[in-house]
């Protein structure tokens, strides 16, 4: 029976849709620093060192960091690993510093940047390096999907190196929790509505339907339910104006919000994502709603899926992959290249890639595995790679795939705004609108 819901997740993940093949596209330019000046190969250089700035500072994260420095220090004895890393999940810290360190021309040597829309606030300010020829010396443009390279690339030029791809529209649930609520759970509700309806039988049997965090955990969990009810095509809409952040859909979505809201203790909304997700892994929620990075998490805790969680797609999202990448950068200015290249030589090689992710609990970035180098990860990492090669891909709004930084901040602060009862219904939708101000103009 145990063993059953845990298939029930994996096939309830296991969805249709557009292929992302290999492939290959961006331009073979000289790299342009961004200064005015042109080099052959800005990441020749230094390689001393490399200070590498990312937010997987703690619990998984810092593990599947640690897994890839293993890696780097085997590939590079000569090159000193220093870790930049800043608290904070999403990058909640860190993405401020970096934005302070980057505009007073101190970079680190490297840093982490979401694939997609986030990528282009950088390259806008000049501030990271076309390196298109260091994938034609590393051979890697058939290695990762074209879809992805698509998001890294602008006019040609190659800006970042992906290490990892996650899922952000994952619920995690404790099963013991639901069956005590007389939930049965392999049964994954169809819809929002349903869910809510789970969650009332939750409620009425003592326990914290869903939990919920800070800031950008909340915006997380709304554009799932944006995906939810407005569908794929309806939310990515959203991003090149062709639906209004001021339309109906939108509002009924805002109103399952405000439902499942009813659902989440608030004495959560300071936390980070791990404890608020400790409380489903220590039995005393139903669920929450994380990307991927959660299994390691449970993974980290000697927790079974199946057993002791359970995980599905956010109700009405199925066949849908909310999709996010981590890369890295050359920074303008950067004061050890070199390092910087050997950096990015072990983030893109198999070794490192295999070692990250299956800590990390995201799947390759490379699309050029064996299968028995796939046959290495976890079921659910299985069956995110058929799901990332199948299923219709939508960009997270707040893991910077689908909008720049300036506008999912102030999503950002629309909705903590919301939940922390400073706003009606109404008057966020409205902030909403002028969060994302400029779309499709
Ligand atoms: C990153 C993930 C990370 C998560 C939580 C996301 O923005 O892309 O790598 O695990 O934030 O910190």
């Amino acid at each position: 029976m145990r063993r059953m819901v845990a298939l029930a997740g994996v096939a309830a993940l296991s969805l249709t849709l557009a292929a992302c093949g290999g492939g290959d596209s961006g331009g073979g330019e000289p790299a342009d620093t961004g200064e005015g000046t042109t080099t052959e190969k800005p990441w020749e250089g230094d390689a001393s060192q490399v200070s590498v700035t990312t937010w997987w500072e703690a619990g998984s994260e810092k593990l599947g960091l640690e897994a890839l420095v293993e890696v780097f220090n085997e590939q590079n004895p000569d090159t000193e690993f220093i870790n930049a890393a800043l608290a904070g999940g999403g990058g909640s810290q860190a993405k401020q510093k970096l934005a302070a360190d980057l505009a007073a021309n101190n970079p680190p040597d490297t840093f982490q940047a979401h694939a997609g829309a986030e990528l282009t606030d950088y390259i806008d300010a000049a501030q990271i390096t076309d390196i298109a020829g260091l994938y034609d010396e590393l051979k890697l443009r058939d290695a990762f999907p074209a879809s992805l390279i698509d998001r890294l690339t602008v006019d040609g030029a190659i800006y970042s190196i992906p290490s990892n791809v996650h899922r952000a529209n994952v619920v995690w649930a404790n099963p013991t929790v639901l069956e005590e609520a007389g939930i049965d759970p392999a049964a994954v509700p169809a819809d929002m509505d349903a869910w809510l309806a789970d969650m009332e039988k939750i409620k009425a049997a003592g326990k914290t339907p869903l939990t919920l965090g800070m800031a950008w955990t909340q915006s997380q969990l709304l554009e799932t339910v944006l995906i939810a009810d407005l569908g794929a095509d309806g939310y990515n809409g959203l991003f090149d104006g062709s639906t209004a952040w001021d339309s109906d859909g939108v509002k009924k979505a805002l109103g399952h919000f405000e439902k499942l809201l009813t659902f989440t203790d608030p004495s959560l909304y300071s936390e980070d994502w791990e404890p608020a997700m400790q409380l489903v892994v220590d039995g005393k929620a139903a669920y929450n709603v994380m990307g991927d990075w959660a299994i390691a998490s449970f993974d980290s805790q000697n927790k079974v899926a199946g057993q002791d969680y359970i995980y599905f797609p956010v109700p009405g999202t199925d066949g849908i992959f909310d999709f996010l990448a981590d890369s890295f950068t050359l920074p303008v200015g950067a004061p050890h290249p070199g390092g910087t290249k050997a950096w990015l030589q072990t983030v893109s090689s198999k070794e490192g890639q295999i070692a990250f992710n299956k800590v990390k609990g995201s799947i390759p970035a490379r699309s050029d595995l064996t299968d028995a180098e796939k046959g290495e990860f976890s079921d659910y990492q299985q069956n995110a790679m058929e799901s990332f090669g199948s299923d219709t891909i939508v960009s997270s709004i707040a893991h910077g795939a689908a909008l720049p930084v300036k506008m999912s901040n102030a999503i950002n602060d629309a909705v903590a705004k919301f939940v922390e009862g400073g706003s009606s219904l109404d008057e966020f939708q409205q902030e909403l609108v002028k969060a994302t101000d400029g779309i499709g103009k």
